[in-house]
């Protein structure tokens, strides 16, 4: 038995993890499903944006799923999900992008991007004066060979055959210049067989719009990974298409890579595609490889079979659309 964390959080977070939920007790009943509060809500019930059970409950779990939360500037908030990625170790965060919908003027995206998930801007290391802020961006040795590492284990362990630093190397010489260092040395010592190549972070957003073919498998750093996982997500429909899972050394947490979504939360029309996935990658981390395959042919059939999401011009909302995938993968609808 597996027991899974599972974090709704706040905003559409409950609502796409709920639906997420539902599926996978449908394929997986080798999972036992326990809840913790984290975001606003928690907040508001107990004080903390990230209770200390709560980060115990992520701790003892086999793994977690997440759903999203609502950022505050009040005093004292300091962000959750910062927080379990540095208490948890969660240094590589994995965003696979790829077309269900076929759209006009909109190329095909299969992409994977391995973005760093415990340095570069995110150390929050941020000093006020009174002409302005200075903000340190810390760039480590260990923290780029982990990442490389990772990027390399994962192509060959997802037959991909192609690997792309990106970086701003040309401007941030001696950071992101140690990142690239990092990716040619152990591309040469461990990435035999790997097509390797290297890009500068502004061109590559462009081409991931203009000709994301050219991409397998993207590794960067912390604030490119979070800013070009959007633009690919952009590319496949939006963010309701982007699940990832931040990965460490014990413990991992999946979640879409979207937020909160305040604007459309309460509807009943988040598309749930993005957690169901995050889903699905947490099966296949937890070695149920075909409970996972099943979730995921179950969104393909959705979309091949003519069915739209509203974020991309349908009538499905979250209920119909979940209702669709639990059929599906009962049989009732052969
Ligand atoms: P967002 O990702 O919540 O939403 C951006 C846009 O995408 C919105 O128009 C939204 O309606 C749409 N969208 C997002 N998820 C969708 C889904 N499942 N189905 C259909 N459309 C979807 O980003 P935004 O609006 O910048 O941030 C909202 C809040 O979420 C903020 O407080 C932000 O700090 C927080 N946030 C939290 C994250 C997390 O918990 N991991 C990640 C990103 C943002
Ligand atoms: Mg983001």
């Amino acid at each position: 038995m597996k027991r899974i964390c599972v974090l709704p959080g706040d905003g559409v977070g409950p609502e796409v993890v709920s639906s997420a939920v539902m599926i996978l007790e449908q394929v997986a009943d080798k999972c036992e499903f326990v809840y913790a509060d984290i975001g606003q809500s928690a907040y508001n019930k107990t004080g903390s944006y990230l209770p200390a059970e709560t980060l115990d409950l992520m701790r003892s779990c086999d793994s977690s799923l997440f759903g999203a939360v609502t950022s505050s500037d009040a005093p004292g908030y300091g962000s959750p999900v910062l927080k379990f990625r540095k208490e948890l170790d969660l240094y590589a965060n994995v965003r696979p992008v790829k077309t269900l919908v076929p759209r006009q003027l909109a190329p095909q995206i299969d992409v994977v991007i391995v973005r760093e998930n415990s340095e570069g801007l995110y150390t929050r290391n941020e000093v006020v004066d009174d002409a302005g802020v200075t903000t340190m961006r810390r760039v480590t040795r260990r923290g780029s060979e982990r990442i490389v590492d990772y990027a390399i284990a994962y192509a060959r362990a997802n037959g991909r055959n192609k690997i792309t630093c990106v970086h701003k190397a040309n401007v941030l010489r001696e950071s992101d210049g140690l990142f690239v260092a990092v990716f040619r040395d152990l591309m040469k010592a461990k990435g035999k067989g790997l097509q390797s190549e290297e890009q500068l972070v502004d061109s590559a957003a462009m081409k991931l719009v203009t000709d994301p073919a050219q991409f397998d498998v993207i590794v960067t750093l912390n604030l490119y990974g979070d800013i070009l996982s959007d633009v690919a997500a952009g590319v496949a429909g939006g963010l309701g298409f982007a699940p990832s899972g931040n990965m460490g050394p014990e413990n991992s947490v999946f979640e879409p890579a979207h937020g909160s979504a305040p604007d459309i939360a309460g509807k009943g029309i988040a598309n749930p595609t993005a957690a169901v996935l995050s889903g699905a990658m947490m099966l296949d981390h937890l070695g149920m490889v075909e409970e996972a395959q099943r979730v995921e042919e179950a969104v393909a059939e959705f979309y091949s079979s003519g069915h739209l999401t509203q974020d991309i011009g349908g009538r499905h909302g979250s209920k119909s659309y979940t209702d669709h995938l639990l059929k599906h993968l009962s049989g009732a609808d052969r």
